[in-house]
């Protein structure tokens, strides 16, 4: 049976790329959408010409209830969530003098509450069978933070304390815990920076002198879901063009 691996937003562009990834190794990929999607069925359309049958549920990841649900039907109709990628995310930046309550908590509610909301409905069955792979999208800006960004980077690094709290709980169930640190990627979360901003400010600080590209992360959340990464735990990987080394 091929296992079931479960990723959220899997729609925007880091996502689908983790999506054909997985697809392409075998496993049942499902997806969500947020509730202010439009483009769902366009999506799925496009995939299943490019030869992949995804299924995919709708979900506000920042919503404990929606999330229970959300998740309680995936595991009726298609099966257990064998590997969960917590990969939903939004950013509002603004510098610290601008940022108000609804933006703050906007971020923390997708970013992080959104971890606890869908680890939780799919944790005890992956402790129960004995495997399980929980990977967790955090970023750069999480380990070194980021002008403009308080609320992002504070919930990306709470991300990792998560991810090395509950890697302790579960490591002897063979269930393993990581979170993957991306730097720049070329999705419509980095183009909506001014091209002024993306130029002179951020590329500059990248060694390789670009952005990375989507299915690079992909790569590494295949790898990071596998069998052979069964003794890699608790870690937090960085894949940033050598933007930051820690
Ligand atoms: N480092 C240092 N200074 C910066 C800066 C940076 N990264 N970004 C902006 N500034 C400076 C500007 O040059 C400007 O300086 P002056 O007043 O001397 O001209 C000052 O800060 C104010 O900048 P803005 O005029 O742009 O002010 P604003 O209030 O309109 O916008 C901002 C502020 C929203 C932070 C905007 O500058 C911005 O969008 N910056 C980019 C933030 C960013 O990098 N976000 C990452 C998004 S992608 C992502 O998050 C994915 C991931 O995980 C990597
Ligand atoms: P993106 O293209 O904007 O995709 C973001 C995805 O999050 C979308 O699919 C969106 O779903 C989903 N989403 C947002 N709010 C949601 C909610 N309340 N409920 C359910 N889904 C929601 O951005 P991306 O670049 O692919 O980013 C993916 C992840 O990587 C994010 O966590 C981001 O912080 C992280 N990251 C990105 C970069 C980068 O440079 N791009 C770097 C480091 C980390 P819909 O499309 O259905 O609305």
């Amino acid at each position: 049976m091929a296992r079931v691996a479960l990723v959220t937003g899997g729609m925007g562009g880091l996502g689908e790329a983790v999506c054909i990834k997985l697809a392409a190794l075998g496993y049942r990929v499902v997806t969500t959408y947020s509730p202010g999607n439009t483009k769902s069925e366009a999506w799925l359309h496009s995939m299943k010409n490019l030869g992949f049958d995804f299924r995919a549920y709708e979900c506000d990841v920042a919503d404990y209830d929606s999330a229970q649900a959300c998740v309680k039907k995936i595991q009726e109709e298609i099966g257990p969530v064998d590997v969960l990628i917590n990969n939903a995310g939004i950013t509002r930046d603004m510098t610290f003098k601008k940022m108000d309550k609804p933006n703050w908590d906007a971020v923390m509610a997708t970013n992080l509450d959104s971890v606890f909301n869908m680890t939780k409905p799919v944790c005890d069955g992956m402790v129960e069978r004995g495997w399980g792979r929980i990977i967790n999208i955090s970023s750069v800006n999480g380990q070194k933070g980021a002008f403009g960004q308080t609320n992002y980077s504070a919930a990306k690094a709470g991300m990792h304390g998560f991810t090395k709290a509950l890697a302790l709980e579960v490591a002897r169930k063979q269930v393993t815990v990581n979170t993957i640190s991306p730097g720049y990627i070329g999705t419509k979360m980095v183009m909506a920076i001014a091209q002024e901003v993306l130029d002179t400010k951020i590329i500059p600080q990248i060694p390789m002198a670009r952005l990375g590209k989507p299915e690079e992360v992909a790569g590494l959340v295949a790898y990071l879901a596998s069998d052979e990464a069964a003794f890699l735990t608790g870690a937090n990987i960085a894949i940033n063009g050598g933007q930051h080394m820690s």
